[in-house]
């Protein structure tokens, strides 16, 4: 008989690892991969496409009336393994990763409140028959509060930093270790202190302090918290 699947929500500070946490938790349990984040800068691609941004500024107002426009959805391609974000229909991974544009204007975007109501209806649906492994800043308080498993994802802030400017030097770009710091400082600060769905820990999270562990380590961690889940699931059902 098939275990009965949970729903899984990561949280955290940006630079945590919590996509390479959810990815590898989704592939050992066999479940669905949903990058909550993506779905955001998916949306900043559509208003800067648009002409819905100008000098930093993003025209919430128009956004808001194009939003029945913009479908955002998810499609698995077999021969890479890997899963691509789409804007109506369109694959636009590497464009919202690589626009230094999207990741300008994604933290205004994301603070809309219509923008969130639209995103939080299709990340419910993709998770209504469980089996998910979700990661974003609101998915345990808001998104998915019924999740069996919540996980909240920390680490000291100068690891992370580091972390984060090895990634990019191997990418090629020009940027130093203080800028690293204090950019995500910055987004720290924003994510935590906007008014509409904040970051903050469920209460209910099991908290991953991941300053000393390692990709593996942190993955038997969490496995283990997700297997103890599932068995708790399968007793109550
Ligand atoms: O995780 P990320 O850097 O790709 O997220 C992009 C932006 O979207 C970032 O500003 C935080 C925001 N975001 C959010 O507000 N809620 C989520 N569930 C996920 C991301």
């Amino acid at each position: 008989m098939n275990a009965k699947k949970i729903n899984i929500a990561i949280d955290g500070y940006s630079s945590c690892g919590k996509s390479t946490l959810a990815k590898q938790l989704a592939k050992a349990l066999g479940y669905i991969y949903v990058d909550s984040g993506s779905m955001y800068r998916a949306i900043a691609l559509y208003a800067i496409r648009n002409g819905l941004v100008k000098n930093g500024k993003v025209d919430a107002k128009r956004l808001i009336e194009e939003l029945p426009n913009i479908d955002i959805s998810f499609q698995y391609d077999n021969y890479s393994d890997k899963i691509y974000t789409c804007l109506n229909n369109e694959n636009v991974e590497d464009e919202i990763r690589n626009n230094i544009a999207v990741s300008e204007i994604v933290s205004k975007i994301s603070q809309i409140p219509e923008v969130r109501q639209k995103l939080h209806h299709i990340q419910q649906r993709i998770a209504q028959n469980k089996g998910v492994v979700m990661d974003g800043r609101d998915i345990g308080s808001v998104v998915l509060p019924d999740a069996e498993l919540k996980i909240f994802m920390t680490a000291d802030k100068k690891i992370r930093a580091q972390r984060r400017f090895e990634e990019l030097k191997k990418k090629g770009v020009n940027i130093t270790l203080q800028e690293v710091l204090d950019n995500l400082e910055k987004r720290d600060y924003d994510d935590t202190h906007r008014k509409v769905n904040p970051l903050t820990q469920p209460q209910d999270a099991k908290i991953l302090d991941n300053s000393n562990l390692t990709p593996q380590e942190q993955l038997q961690l969490a496995l283990q918290w997700a297997k103890e889940k599932i068995k708790e699931n399968e007793v109550e059902c």
